[in-house]
C-alpha cells in the first residue's frame, strides 16, 4: 500500500521536475516533494509505526526516492544556473552570446615556401643538411674560393662579430649565404654527395622594399663522378616547372659567383606576361631566380675531393622572392614585421 504511494510520488515528482523551467516553480517542486510536509517526509516520518517487514521495504525505498530526488534537484539548479539569460557573476554563463572565434594557427609564409622547395627537390634525391648561422670566415668565404682582400667579397656585406677565447679575437659573421652549408657537408662526407640546405642569411644593409637584412636561401649541392652542366641543367629546369607551373621555359645565362665555374644564372619566363614584358618582369620577359654552376675545382681541392675524378653542380635560391613574385607582393618587409593581417592572407 504504502510501496505503491510511494512509487507514483516518485513518477509524479519526476513528470513535474522535466515540466520546470524557472528557479521559482524549481523551489515549489522542492516544497511540494521534498519539503517538511510533503509526502515523502510524511512517511519517513511515520515509518516507527510500521510492522516490522514492511518498516525495513519501505524505508528503504523512501529514502531511495528521497536521495534520487534530493540529486535530480541539484542537477536541475545547476541546469537553469547555466542557462540563465541573465547571468550572476562567474557561476553562470549565457549560452545566448555568440563565442568568441578561435584563432587557427597557421605556417608562416617562409616556411610554407621552405617546404614547397625541400619537397621538390626531396622527391628527386636531395636530402637535407644543416649549418650554423654563425659561421667563420672559412667557411663563408675562404673555402669558396674567396681568400682575404678578394673583390667578390663585396658582394656581400657582412655582418661581422668577435669571437673572443683566451683573449684571442678571432673574426665570426652571420653567414651571407647558405654556400658554407657545402663545404661542412664535403668535409664530413664523400661522394656521392646530394644535399640541400635550406636556412636564414643576413647581410649588413639597409632595408627597404625590396631588401631585408635578414631573409632565407636554400642551397643545393651534388657531387658524384661525370656530373655535368646538363645534370644541373635537368635539375633546375625540373625544379622551376614544379614551382611555376610545367609549361614554364627556363634560361641559364652567364655570371660570375668565385666557388662555381662556369657560373650561370636561371630565370623563368614571365607567368604574369608569358615573356611579353610586363611590371612584374620589368619588361624583359624572364625573372630571375637563382644564381647556380658547377663547382670550382679549387673549391673540391679545399676538401680533398679529386677534381681529376669527381665534378658537381650547386646552386643557390632567394626563398622570398618566390612568394613576392608568385602573389605580388610589393615589400618584403612585410614577411618579418608579424602584422597577423598580412601572414593570416597566406
Ligand atoms: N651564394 C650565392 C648568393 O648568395 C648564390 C649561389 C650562386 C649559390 C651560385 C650557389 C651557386 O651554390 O652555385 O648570392
Amino acid at each position: 500500500m504504502v510501496l505503491n504511494q510511494l512509487e507514483e510520488l516518485a513518477s509524479k515528482a519526476s513528470e513535474d521536475l522535466g515540466k520546470i523551467n524557472d528557479s521559482k516553480d524549481l523551489e515549489a517542486w522542492r516544497v511540494r516533494f521534498l519539503g517538511r510536509k510533503s509526502s515523502l517526509t510524511q512517511i519517513l516520518r511515520l515509518l516507527a509505526s510500521l510492522p516490522l517487514e514492511e518498516r525495513r521495504a519501505v524505508g528503504a525505498r523512501a529514502n531511495e526516492i528521497k536521495l534520487t530526488l534530493e540529486t535530480r534537484l541539484e542537477e536541475k539548479k545547476r541546469e537553469l544556473e547555466v542557462g540563465s539569460v541573465v547571468s550572476v557573476g562567474l557561476k553562470s554563463l549565457d549560452v545566448t552570446l555568440p563565442g568568441k572565434p578561435l584563432n587557427i594557427g597557421r605556417m608562416h609564409l617562409t616556411t610554407q615556401i621552405l617546404e614547397e622547395i625541400c619537397d621538390i627537390l626531396g622527391g628527386m634525391g636531395f636530402q637535407v643538411a644543416e649549418g650554423p648561422d654563425v659561421e667563420w670566415d672559412y667557411y663563408n668565404f675562404e673555402a669558396l674560393n674567396m681568400p682575404t682582400d678578394h673583390p667578390a667579397r663585396d658582394m656581400f656585406a657582412t655582418l661581422w662579430i668577435d669571437y673572443e677565447k683566451e683573449g684571442d679575437i678571432r673574426p665570426m659573421l652571420l653567414r651571407t649565404h647558405t654556400s658554407p652549408v657545402q663545404i661542412r657537408v664535403m668535409e664530413k662526407s664523400k661522394p656521392p654527395i646530394r644535399i640541400i640546405a635550406p636556412g636564414r642569411v643576413y647581410r649588413y644593409e639597409a632595408t627597404d622594399a625590396t631588401h631585408e637584412w635578414m631573409f632565407h636561401q636554400v642551397e643545393g649541392l651534388a657531387v658524384d663522378k661525370n656530373i655535368t652542366m646538363a645534370d644541373l641543367k635537368g635539375t633546375l629546369f625540373e625544379f622551376a616547372r614544379c614551382l611555376f607551373g610545367k609549361d614554364r621555359k627556363c634560361r641559364f645565362r652567364c655570371d660570375y659567383f668565385p666557388f662555381v665555374e662556369p657560373g650561370v644564372e636561371v630565370a623563368i619566363d614571365c607567368f604574369e606576361c608569358g615573356g611579353t614584358g610586363c611590371r612584374l618582369c620589368g619588361n624583359s620577359g624572364w625573372i630571375e631566380i637563382l644564381g647556380a654552376g658547377m663547382v670550382h675545382p679549387e673549391v673540391l681541392r679545399r676538401v680533398n675531393i679529386d677534381p681529376d675524378v669527381y665534378s658537381g653542380f650547386a646552386f643557390g635560391i632567394g626563398v622570398e622572392r618566390i612568394p613576392l613574385l608568385r602573389y605580388g607582393i610589393d615589400d618584403i618587409r612585410l614577411f618579418y614585421a608579424n602584422d597577423l593581417r598580412f601572414l593570416s592572407q597566406f
